[in-house]
């Protein structure tokens, strides 16, 4: 039996994530966890296997590297990482001989959008994002259209060839959106959504769109469950995306 912490439990992931592990062959839920508890010591106490972390992104760092520096391996679905924290994260696992996750999202469909986003940069260079998310989501861009544009980069570097100039005649400051390198973001906080995303590509006399929408926080569990049973298994070091675990 894996045993699992649950931190930020009380939360809308935490307390969906509580209940997909209570309900999962194989993992045991040993600790839920919420801001003010001592996670070092409920580590120790309960000497827990994995702890999946659900909190916000001013102290998803700090977490994850208490988590990992207590002896369990971190499955981190907050989000606000930089590549620096990546990095740091990385460093720290290796030295721990323990694996870490983090995972921008659990939803297969959005992994999926992703492969699809990396395929279609190759022929179509032209591409932005529009994610929209529920206005209690405390960080802009989301992890998820982070990651999207750094998959979409790493398959063609040479995306957006005119994005300087386009930039240029912007009228409303932000009314471009931000850009993750050559991606342009748009973010959009709306009451009525979970979590959607747009990856909109442009060609001559055409353009292709790929949406994924969550509409229900359900969607992100079997990742989180398969998350937590692969992490024991994984070699030291970062994994970064669910897609090295499918
Ligand atoms: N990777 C994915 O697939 C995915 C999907 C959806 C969301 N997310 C991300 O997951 C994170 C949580 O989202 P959410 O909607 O569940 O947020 P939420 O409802 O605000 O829940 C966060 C929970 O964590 C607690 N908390 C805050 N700081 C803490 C700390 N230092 N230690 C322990 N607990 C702490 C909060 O307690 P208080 O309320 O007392 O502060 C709250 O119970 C966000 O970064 C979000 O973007 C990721």
């Amino acid at each position: 039996m894996i045993k699992v912490i649950i931190n930020g439990a009380s939360g809308r992931m935490g307390s969906e994530s509580v209940k997909a592990v209570n309900a999962a062959e194989g993992l045991t839920l040993v600790a839920q966890l919420d801001a003010g508890d001592d996670l070092v010591s409920s580590i120790k106490e309960t000497q827990a296997d994995v702890v999946v972390d659900f909190t916000q992104p001013d102290s998803a760092l700090s977490n994850t590297l208490a988590i990992l520096n207590a002896g369990a391996r971190p499955v981190v679905g907050t989000t606000g990482f930089t590549d620096e924290n990546l990095n740091q994260i990385d460093t720290l696992s290796k030295e721990k001989g323990l694996a870490s996750m983090i995972v921008p999202n659990f939803a297969i469909g959005a992994v999926l959008m992703m492969q699809f986003a990396k395929e279609a940069s190759k022929h179509l260079p032209d591409v932005e994002i529009i994610e929209y998310h529920h206005p209690g989501k405390k960080d802009s861009p989301s992890g998820t259209a982070v990651k999207t544009a750094e998959v979409i980069m790493e398959s063609n570097p040479n995306v957006n060839p005119d994005l300087e100039s386009l930039k240029s005649t912007e009228l409303i400051e932000g009314a471009r959106g931000g850009a993750k390198g050559r991606v342009p973001i748009h973010s959009v906080r709306l009451p009525g959504y979970v979590a959607s995303q747009e990856v909109v590509f442009g060609g001559l006399g055409q353009t292709l769109t790929l949406r994924h929408d969550t509409i229900h926080r359900e969607s992100f569990m079997p990742g989180v469950v398969l998350a937590c049973s692969k992490a024991t298994s994984l070699a030291p070091g970062l994994t970064y995306g669910l897609e090295h675990v499918l």
